[in-house]
C-alpha cells in the first residue's frame, strides 16, 4: 500500500528530536480517547469508523441518483457551507483540472452557492444558470443554516421557473439530517430524494457521508477508490501505536510539540495549485476543531511557488510565530517540456531537460532549507500522486491527527461553540424574530 509519508527531520530546529519523541504517551493516550469514546465530544466520533460502516445501499442509490441527474445536465449547482461544501470542493479540485470550467467535455462540473452572501455572486450565478441546463444538490445538517438556505431559495425560484415545479422536483437533492430542520421539511413536502448525514459525524468531519460523496461522484470521480483510502489509512491510524507507523500520531506530535515551544501559526504549504482547497478544508478542520479556550495553532496557508513572491518575505523575516506543513506530491500526471531556444536571450536554457516537477521541487527544497535557516520549523508531508485513493488517505489522515491532536492540546475537538456569535448579532441585525 502507498502511504503518506511525515517528515520531521526540517522541523526540529527549534526543538529537539526528543520534544517530539516525548509526547509518544500525550499522543497515544489521545488515540486511545478516540477509540474508546471516552471523553469530551465522543457523541461526534461517528467519523472514526466510516470508512468501514459506509452503507452499501445508500451508496448504490447515491450511484443511481448521480447517474440520473447526470443524463439530465452536466451542470449541478452545490449548496452548502462549512463543512457541508469544503470537503467536497477540496477533493474535486484536487482532482479535477484547473481550467475544468472551460473544458466542460471530459467530466460533469460542479459550481457553489450557499457559502457566501454576495449579491454579485447570485446574480452572476444565476446569468449563467439562464442559459445552462442544470440540477441542485443543498446540503445543511441542522437544514437551518442562514447562508445556504438564502442560495437555495434563490436557485430553487430560478430551477421552478426555468423547468415547472415538477421536473424542478426531479433536478434537486438534498442532504440533511434524518429527522430534524427546516430543509428536512422542505424536502419531505416536495418529495427530493434525501440523504443523511448521520447525528454523530460533525460537518467538518462529513466528507467521507453523502455530503462529500455525492457532489464528488457527480463531478465524475471514483467514491470507491476514495473510501478504500480513507479505509487503508484508518488500518495505519487505529493500529499504529509508534510516531515512525502512524503519519497521524507523527503529526499530531510534531505540531503540539511545536505549539508548546512557541510556535503560534501553522501555516499549509502546497506545492500546487490543485492542493488550494485542501489547505481550505484543512483551515476548518483545525480551526473549528483547535481554536479553543484561548488555545491552538492558527492554521494559515499559501501556495508555492506563487505566494514566495508575496508572502515569503513575510515568512523568512518577518515576527517568529509559525511553523509550517507543506503537502508535497511525487508524481503529476503529465509532462510538459521546457523548450529549448538557440538565442537563450531569457538565459533558462540551463532547465531544458528537467521536468517541471524537478523544478518545482528544487524550489521547494530551496523553499524549505532558507525557511528552516530563518527559524521557521517545516513539515513534510508527502503523497505519491494525487488520485481518489491519495485523497481519501490524505482525508483520514488529517482527520485522525485533528482528533488525537486535539485532544493533546486540552480542547474539544468536536464542538465549536465560538461560531454562533456571529449568528446572533447578524439575526439581530437583520431582525429575525426572537433576536
Ligand atoms: O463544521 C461545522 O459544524 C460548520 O462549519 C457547519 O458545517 C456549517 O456551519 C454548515 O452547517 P449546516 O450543515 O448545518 O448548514
Amino acid at each position: 500500500m502507498q502511504k503518506i509519508d511525515v517528515k520531521i527531520s526540517n522541523a526540529l530546529n527549534k526543538i529537539g528530536q526528543n520534544a517530539v519523541s516525548d509526547m509518544l504517551p500525550e499522543v497515544l493516550a489521545a488515540k486511545e480517547h478516540l477509540l474508546k469514546g471516552d471523553a469530551a465530544g465522543n457523541d461526534f466520533l461517528g467519523w472514526v469508523d466510516l470508512p468501514e460502516n459506509i452503507d452499501g445501499s445508500m451508496l448504490a442509490s447515491l450511484k443511481a441518483d448521480v447517474a440520473r441527474l447526470a443524463a439530465k445536465s452536466r451542470l449541478m449547482v452545490v449548496i452548502g457551507i462549512g463543512g457541508s461544501y469544503l470537503g467536497a470542493r477540496m477533493v474535486i479540485e484536487a482532482l479535477q483540472s484547473e481550467f475544468a470550467a472551460m473544458d466542460r467535455s471530459e467530466k460533469p462540473y460542479i459550481v457553489y452557492a450557499g457559502h457566501t452572501l454576495s449579491e454579485d455572486y447570485y446574480a452572476q450565478l444565476l446569468k449563467v444558470l439562464d442559459h445552462e441546463d442544470y440540477t441542485v444538490t443543498v446540503i445543511s445538517k441542522s437544514g437551518t443554516t442562514t447562508e445556504p438556505a438564502v442560495a437555495f431559495r434563490i436557485v430553487k425560484a430560478h430551477l421552478v421557473n426555468k423547468y415547472g415545479a415538477d421536473e424542478a422536483s426531479k433536478r434537486i437533492v438534498a442532504i440533511t439530517d434524518a429527522r430534524r430542520g427546516a430543509l428536512h421539511e422542505i424536502a419531505v413536502q416536495e418529495g427530493y430524494p434525501m440523504y443523511v448525514i448521520p447525528d454523530n459525524v460533525g460537518g467538518r468531519f462529513s466528507v467521507l457521508t453523502p455530503v462529500g460523496l455525492l457532489p464528488i461522484a457527480m463531478a465524475g470521480y471514483d467514491i470507491d477508490k476514495l473510501i478504500a483510502g480513507a479505509r487503508d489509512m484508518r488500518n495505519i491510524c487505529v493500529n499504529g501505536n509508534t510516531l515512525e507507523d502512524n503519519p497521524a500520531l507523527m503529526y499530531a506530535a510534531v505540531r503540539n510539540a511545536l505549539y508548546r515551544s512557541g510556535v503560534k501559526v501553522e501555516m499549509m504549504v502546497s506545492c500546487i495549485p490543485n492542493l488550494r482547497y485542501l489547505a481550505e478544508w484543512w483551515k476548518q478542520l483545525y480551526g473549528e476543531s483547535e481554536g479553543k479556550e484561548h488555545k491552538g495553532l492558527l492554521p494559515h496557508s499559501i501556495s508555492i511557488t506563487t505566494d514566495l513572491h508575496s508572502m515569503g518575505q513575510y515568512v523568512q523575516d518577518g515576527e517568529r510565530l509559525m511553523m509550517e506543513t507543506m503537502v508535497r506530491v511525487e508524481k503529476p500526471h503529465a509532462t510538459v517540456p521546457v523548450p529549448t531556444d538557440e538565442q537563450n536571450l531569457d538565459g533558462i536554457n540551463y532547465l531544458v531537460g528537467k521536468s517541471l516537477t524537478e523544478i518545482n521541487d528544487c524550489a521547494a527544497n530551496g523553499t524549505i532549507e532558507a525557511h528552516v535557516s530563518g527559524g521557521v520549523p517545516v513539515v513534510e508531508i508527502t503523497v505519491p500522486t494525487l488520485d481518489e485513493y491519495t485523497v481519501g488517505q490524505l482525508i483520514y489522515f488529517f482527520e485522525f491527527a485533528c482528533g488525537v491532536s486535539g485532544y493533546t492540546l486540552g480542547v474539544n475537538p468536536f464542538d465549536q461553540p465560538g461560531v454562533e456569535a456571529y449568528k446572533k448579532n447578524m439575526f439581530r441585525l437583520l431582525g429575525k424574530p426572537g433576536f
